[in-house]
């Protein structure tokens, strides 16, 4: 399956969006982080659980962090299964809000 095309195409609008829209109060990945993410990676990206590692402080883009939670990595879980291809796309851009 070719997700490399799949995420390009997919993701260059998605990104586009926060510039042209006054940041939305919810973005439709905060939900999907809380139910997914959390439990590792706290709600602040900081918690760090089963060697989770500190989202704040990633320096993968949009693009490396898609591969990362639809593959999965090491102890990161893949959520390639549980989550659609969209999805992965939405939490993804939430994560990179994480400060
Ligand atoms: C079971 C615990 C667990 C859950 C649930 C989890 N992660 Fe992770 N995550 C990890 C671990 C452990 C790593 C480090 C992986 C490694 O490098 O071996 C990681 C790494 C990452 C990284 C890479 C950070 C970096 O730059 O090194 C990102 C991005 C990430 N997770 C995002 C997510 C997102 C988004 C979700 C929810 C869809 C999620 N994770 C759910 C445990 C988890």
């Amino acid at each position: 399956m070719n997700l490399r095309v799949a995420a390009a195409v997919l993701l260059f609008p998605l990104f586009n969006v926060p510039a042209a829209c006054a940041g939305p109060p919810v973005l439709p990945g905060q939900l999907l982080y809380q139910k997914n993410c959390v439990r590792c990676h706290g709600t602040n990206g900081k918690k760090g659980a089963s060697g989770a590692h500190d989202l704040t402080k990633s320096n993968l883009n949009a693009f490396g962090r898609s591969y990362l939670v639809t593959n999965g990595m090491g102890k990161m879980p893949a959520f390639g299964k549980t989550l659609t291809a969209a999805q992965v796309q939405q939490v993804v851009a939430y994560s990179l809000t994480l400060r």
